[in-house]
């Protein structure tokens, strides 16, 4: 369908730019509109290249802001929201889980809304309302090769999980209730380039180039299942224009590593692009208090998207660790700019405000 307006929610963030940057190339006939509110995780300077591209607008605005995004839907007449705006670390979410039920329920509640308010009126055909969840919704997996399936009970154990799980039942009630047109899918552990780094990959990879100790929660031996970033974003504009409505689909990269061994990758390839010897900085891993609650090991089972919609993972772990590590190392002044707070005065010297 040529010509379609689409909001991306949270595109200023990690998964949201490279999404928003995808989808402006790829698509120059789509208008994209860029709808975040430019908390701390939201850095304009993610999408510099793409900032001054037609097909491209910006609107600095809050989810939970229901008559602002009614506006929006309607004046621009809106037929698409891809919707990855939230509060996205569990860390946080323990110490101010209000944030994350004002931002992840509430918000996306207001935007659900807002866009049936129009879209009942100008009818639903052709509408999409794709949300973006993660797979920390089903809980926890023990040591037993299990994988999460799209049909795994919902068992969240953070804040940040708990919110997330609602926010996909609210989305799931408004296609039952109203008959709008959505899509749910469920990712694992994103990585690559522009990751706020208070997130282990960036955050270890900066600590590692300063010789700062690595707080390894607990034991190391909890599990996580990593994807290149740019295999989500890809996933992403397969399932919105080929997903079934109502499916719900699990993205993953077949990728599980226990963090202690993950760390020890991180360590071995940062110091060979420095050119340190090898071993040079195994000592900077520091065990620390464990996270509360923290879940033991996640894995995604993503055969249902390879099987009806033929998407599969295009990078080797190896080669998206040691692109990821390059990236960061040659973008210094991007995560100096990020740890200083100065990433925030981009959006004003930008919009000249
Ligand atoms: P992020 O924290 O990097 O970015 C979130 C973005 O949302 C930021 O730009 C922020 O400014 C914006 N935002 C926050 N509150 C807002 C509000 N009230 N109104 C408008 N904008 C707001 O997050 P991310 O890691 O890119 O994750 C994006 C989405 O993908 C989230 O929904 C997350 O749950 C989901 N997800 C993330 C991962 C992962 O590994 N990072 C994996 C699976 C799913
Ligand atoms: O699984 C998908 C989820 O992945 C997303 O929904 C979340 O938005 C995203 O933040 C991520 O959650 P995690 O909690 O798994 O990611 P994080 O990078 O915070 O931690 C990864 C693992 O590393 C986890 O087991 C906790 C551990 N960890 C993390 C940090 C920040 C440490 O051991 N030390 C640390 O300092």
């Amino acid at each position: 369908m040529a010509n379609r307006t689409i909001i991306i929610t949270g595109g200023a963030g990690f998964i949201g730019s490279h999404v928003v940057r995808l989808f402006v190339n790829k698509y120059p006939d789509y208008r994209i509109i860029n709808v975040d509110k430019l908390t701390y995780a939201g850095n304009l300077e993610n999408l510099k290249d793409i900032e001054n591209r037609p097909n491209y607008r910006f609107v600095k605005a809050d989810i939970c802001d229901f008559d602002a995004m009614l506006a929006l839907i309607k004046d621009e007449k809106v037929d698409g929201i891809i919707h990855l705006a939230a509060e996205s670390h569990v860390d946080r979410s323990i110490k101010d889980p209000f944030t994350f039920a004002r931002t992840n329920v509430l918000g996306t509640l207001s935007l659900l809304q807002a866009a049936r308010t129009c879209w009942e009126e100008s009818g639903w055909e052709g509408k999409r309302f794709y949300h973006i969840s993660t797979d920390e919704v089903y809980g926890a997996l023990q040591f037993d090769g299990k994988l999460f399936r799209e049909e795994t009970k919902y068992d969240p154990h953070s804040p940040y999980s708990a919110s997330k799980a609602s926010s996909d039942h609210f989305v799931r009630a408004f296609h039952d209730t109203y008959g709008m047109p959505t899509i749910v899918t469920n990712c694992s552990n994103n990585y690559g380039p522009y990751q706020f780094p208070e997130k282990l990959i960036p955050l270890f990879i900066n600590n590692i180039r300063y010789r700062k100790p690595l707080p390894v929660y607990g034991k190391g031996e909890n599990v996580r299942d990593w994807l290149y970033v740019e295999d989500h974003a890809r996933a992403i504009d397969l399932i919105f224009h080929k997903g079934k409505i109502a499916e719900t689909y699990n993205i993953g990269g077949f990728n599980e590593w226990k963090n202690i061994d993950l760390i020890k990758v991180l360590i071995k390839t940062v110091d060979k692009v420095l050119g340190r010897p090898e071993g040079a900085d195994d000592d900077l891993i520091t065990f620390v208090q464990d996270r509360a609650g923290h879940d033991l090991r996640y894995a995604i089972d993503s055969s249902k998207l390879k099987s009806e919609l033929g998407w599969e993972p295009s990078l080797q772990f190896e080669e998206g660790i040691e692109k990821t590590v390059r990236w960061y190392l040659d973008n210094q002044e991007w995560l100096d700019n990020v740890t200083s707070g100065d990433y925030q005065n981009y959006y004003k010297s930008m919009y000249k405000l």
